[in-house]
């Protein structure tokens, strides 16, 4: 049967499927590890800037994690085609601060702060959500059940610091432009998720030598979660709650907390 499980058990047991999605996880991570590190450099207030390192530490934590799994296989990471390089599409689109200005070394002023955290509002909630499916799919593979459960925990505290850290700047009188910030970010998060999708099966059909009939039901599925996400979804990416967990990111990272991957 076709299941999300089977899929990812089947990318599981082949080295170049394997390699392709550990792969574009590590550098989607690398690159939002650098953004933070930029954001955190740039940034003038003294609060919010220790809880932006941490985002970035963990990033970067996420990165190693995936390429040790990779050395673990005796692979190594291969480049990510432009189609599936999710940061890139979306950074084409406008959306989050541009890479040029986070190369400059001119202070972040407080609306480019609420770009930073609306963009990693919707992305964070993107990547919680893969994450939990990641811990699902693959939460009895002894090779990388506690890897996907330290990943999505810390997903769920990133996106929890984004609601926090918005619903303040909300308050502090941003609320009309977050959210407009936030619908048009969420649009073009949707539309960039299906074509990274809509890459990375035919990537995956071709690897994994997919029958016709197997490539058209996964990619059926990313059209209806794409229609879905444009008409009901998009509102879960939009909506700001204060979380449970306050304060998510108060800590600074522990030292080598990914090692034994
Ligand atoms: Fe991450
Ligand atoms: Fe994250």
């Amino acid at each position: 049967m076709l299941s999300t499980r089977s899929l990812f058990d089947q990318i599981y047991r082949n080295d170049e499927a394997y390699q392709l999605f550990c792969s574009i996880a590590a550098g989607g991570e690398d690159q939002g590890g650098w953004e933070n590190e930029r954001i955190e450099a740039l940034t003038t207030d003294p609060v919010l800037a220790p809880k932006i390192a941490r985002h970035g530490a963990d990033e970067r934590k996420h990165g190693r994690i995936f390429t040790q799994l990779l050395h673990k296989r005796g692979l190594e990471k291969v480049a990510v085609p432009a189609a599936a390089d999710y940061c890139m599409l979306l950074e084409r689109q406008g959306i989050g601060l541009a890479h040029e200005r986070l190369r400059s070394e001119v202070p972040l002023t407080e609306r480019e702060i609420v770009i930073y955290l609306v963009h990693s509002r919707v992305t964070e909630q993107r990547a919680s959500e893969q994450m939990r499916q990641l811990v699902k799919a693959y939460g009895d593979n002894p090779d990388l059940a506690r890897a996907m459960r330290m990943i999505s925990a810390d997903e769920d505290n990133h996106l929890a610091y984004c609601h926090e850290e918005l619903l303040r700047l909300a308050a502090a009188g941003h609320g009309p432009y977050i959210r407009h910030a936030l619908a048009h970010t969420a649009k073009g998060e949707i539309r960039t998720h299906r074509d990274v999708g809509l890459a990375v099966s035919a990537a995956m059909a071709r690897i994994l030598r997919w029958p016709r009939w197997q490539l058209a039901v996964v990619m059926a599925g990313l059209w209806a979660l794409y229609l879905y996400d444009s008409v009901i979804g998009w509102r879960r990416m939009v909506r700001l709650r204060m979380p449970e967990r306050r304060n998510a990111l108060g800590a600074p990272a522990p030292p080598h907390a990914e090692h034994g991957f």
